[in-house]
């Protein structure tokens, strides 16, 4: 497959131009990658307004994806905001709804702040995490149908940062029964799509979702894409770029574009052969460590997450323990360690992992579980949340106070409470136990 933005960035280096445009680094290196940092110069086209070298990358990707399929060069983050703006369109009511997964990323509550639409949870309270959210096809078709206001669409995270994923099959059947559309934050999961049979959401009947392409593929961090399917394609596809131009940079990073352009070619060229051969192989590994006595979290296949607790560790602990033999983990918390891999780790790397949990002695478990938490009650919306000046307070003052934007920590930016929300007993537990001890709260 071409790479055209990755051969006019080197072809322009090889001209050797004098750059009498920015960036201000004129292509000499500092860090050692400025000579393929360039700008919107003559031929490089401009990712808002593609008709060049970029629309010709896109549409590479959209062949691979079987959709279309638009380039992001500032992550999911920017791709959230972007479909929820096309999602809203649909409405034509004053104050739209959106029903959304309680575990929805940062991202789509800063959308909702920005765009002002009122969001109904759906929340799974037997889940053993707040970062997880179980929404079974029974769940959503019960709240449609009880919804005193129909919803635009229905915003789903699946794989979660914890690798389970959602049955999106059953999901979109629900939603498109009920004339509401499916948006699916598959910002863990663009490698699903090359599967010998692809689990990517869009193939599964999601109207349209993101892939953060740099977690899991190849890719700088940055890159990512925003996927329309083709049943809405013509209702979308034309408005996607002034969507995305709305929240995004004016001057999007071509080393990112240029990276997600070069991932087309990698994709094309033996990725899903080398893919499924890494997988059997995280597969062995996955099973030598049950054998061992690890208990494994979630389905997705380039994830391993440990319950750390049932081995005896928190997953602080267990990290150290993986740190000190050189494997760096993803995410940990108080129960919970999270290892993302790819087939570029090779199998040196899982070598190197299972060297790593072996080296971990067994303890007796920590029984201690995660508290649960009923949904704190809304009294502002995350719009009015925005405009309000917060204070920092202990967590333990915090009960009866109303909630500011933004209170976990990132990864991964799920939030326990959300901005708007009032602080009860149950959650303050569940913040002391995930660790803490401040919270943000709107001053009175
Ligand atoms: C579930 C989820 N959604 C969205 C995002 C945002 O993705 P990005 O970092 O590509 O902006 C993240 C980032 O970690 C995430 O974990």
């Amino acid at each position: 497959m071409k790479t055209p933005i990755r051969d006019f960035i080197k072809k322009y280096g090889r001209d050797n131009f004098v750059r009498a445009h920015m960036p201000g680094h004129k292509g000499k290196e500092l860090i050692g990658c400025e000579s393929d940092d360039i700008t919107e110069i003559s031929g490089a086209d401009s990712l808002y307004e593609a008709s060049g070298i970029i629309a010709e990358s896109e549409q590479n990707a959209s062949a691979l994806f079987g959709c279309n399929t638009f380039y992001s060069a500032e992550g999911s983050s920017l791709c959230m905001r972007a479909m929820l703006y096309l999602c809203l369109l649909r409405s034509n009511c004053e104050k739209p709804r959106i029903f959304a997964g309680r575990n929805a990323h940062r991202s789509f509550l800063t959308a909702v702040a920005l765009l002002g639409c009122d969001v109904e949870w759906l929340y799974d309270e037997k889940s053993p995490s707040y970062v997880s959210c179980d929404i079974s096809a029974e769940q959503l078709e019960n709240a449609l149908k009880n919804a005193t206001q129909k919803p635009v669409a229905v915003f789903v995270t699946s794989p979660d940062y914890l690798g389970n994923t959602l049955d999106i099959k059953a999901l979109a059947d629900v939603c498109h029964r009920y004339g509401v559309l499916l948006a699916v934050d598959n910002a863990h999961g663009a490698y699903l799509k090359f599967l010998p049979e692809s689990r990517h959401p869009i193939d599964l009947g999601a109207d349209i979702c993101c892939d953060s392409a740099h977690k899991t593929l190849p890719v700088l961090t940055g890159g990512a894409y925003l996927h329309i399917a083709d049943s809405v394609k013509d209702e979308f596809s034309d408005k996607v770029k002034f969507a995305m131009s709305l929240f995004g940079s004016t001057s999007p990073s071509y080393l990112v574009l240029s990276s997600l352009d070069a991932a087309n070619a990698y994709l094309a060229d033996g990725y899903r052969e080398s893919l499924a051969s890494f997988i059997k192989s995280v597969c062995e590994l996955k099973t030598k460590l049950i054998t061992a006595g690890y208990s494994l979290i979630g389905d997705e296949p380039l994830k391993i997450t440990v319950d750390t607790a049932a081995y005896g560790y928190s997953g602080y602990d267990f990290a150290k323990c993986l740190n000190e033999q050189g494997v760096m983990h993803e995410y940990a918390d108080r129960s919970c360690v999270v290892l993302m891999l790819t087939e570029q780790l090779k199998t040196d790397g899982l070598l190197r992992i299972e060297k790593a949990f072996s080296s971990v002695e067994k303890r007796a478990p920590i029984t201690e579980k995660a508290p649960r938490f009923s949904l704190p009650k809304k009294v502002l919306s995350l719009s009015e949340v925005i405009k309000k000046p917060s204070k920092t307070i202990k967590v333990e003052e915090s009960i009866g106070k109303v909630a500011a934007f933004g209170v976990a920590s990132c990864p991964p930016a799920v939030d326990i409470v959300i901005g708007g929300e009032k602080i009860n007993k149950s959650v303050a537990d569940a913040l002391k136990y995930y660790g803490f001890d401040n919270i943000s709260v709107i001053e009175q």
